[in-house]
């Protein structure tokens, strides 16, 4: 039994003040089943974040994380500030870092070891552009960006991500893959997990991205191997976000 993770990603979004609103909130959350949650501000707003979710259900995130241990890599953050700032996740080769911000699969893979060294979950994100899914070629992109990590990860280190299949045509478009295109992709991932080790499969938390709102979380979340949701614009407002995890929990 998988538990749903919801994640939101606030990307360079928010404010303190939105941070002591999710965290008042979330303080009186109540949810009918288990459902994990993780809101992932920008860096500046960790430690603010960490007080004011202290006495909520709400576990911390981050959105990209240097691979170096430390030095020279001005405007970088590592993973061990991240721990200390009492983050659990970090995503990892989200797409608007891959198209903007250099985070190529050998980068993507040397950020998922140095999360996993020092204890983070690594959430990798993966997904094709437009072009690609017309080319037909989905499949192909979604699970090379899974193997370029995966192949090259020991079997126990494998076990401690979350994958987050985010199609990039459908990110703040509010174009959102169907859930029949959604669950098409995402049971490719877990049957490729499989062949690395069946448990894998049957464990791995596999998450959906790209417009997931209030009003279709659910039909997504239904899916048999939809675990959960990396959710962008839809978790800036503590209602839409709150509802979201409703629909999980
Ligand atoms: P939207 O939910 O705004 O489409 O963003 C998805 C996303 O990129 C989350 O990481």
């Amino acid at each position: 039994m998988r538990t749903p993770l919801i994640a939101g990603n606030w990307k360079m979004n928010g404010s303190a003040e939105r941070v002591r609103a999710f965290g008042e909130a979330f303080a009186r959350a109540e949810f009918a089943a288990a459902v994990d949650i993780a809101v992932i501000p920008p860096f500046p707003y960790l430690e603010a974040a960490r007080s004011a979710f202290s006495a909520t259900p709400l576990a911390l995130g981050a959105q990209t994380l240097n691979p170096h241990p430390a030095g020279a890599h001005t405007g970088e953050v590592n993973a061990a500030m991240l721990v200390e700032f009492g983050v659990s996740y970090v995503l990892v080769g989200h797409s608007e870092r891959r198209q903007h911000y250099g985070e190529t699969d050998e980068g993507v893979y040397q950020r998922v070891c140095a999360a996993l060294d020092a204890g983070l979950v690594p959430v990798l994100c993966v997904g094709e552009v437009l072009e690609e899914r017309q080319a037909g070629a989905t499949r192909e992109v979604v699970l090379g960006q899974v193997a370029a990590v995966m192949q090259r990860l020991e079997p126990g280190q494998r076990e401690r991500l979350v994958i987050a299949y985010e199609p990039v045509w459908a990110i703040g478009t509010g174009l959102t893959a169907t859930p029949a295109e959604a669950q098409t992709t995402m049971g490719e991932i877990r049957a490729y997990l499989a062949t690395l080790d069946r448990s894998l499969g049957d464990t791995l938390r596999l998450l959906y991205g790209g417009s997931m709102k209030a009003s279709n979380a659910a039909e997504l979340l239904a899916q048999p191997d939809i675990d959960g949701g990396l959710v962008g614009g839809a978790s800036l407002q503590v209602d839409d976000f709150f509802a979201i995890c409703q629909s999980a929990g």
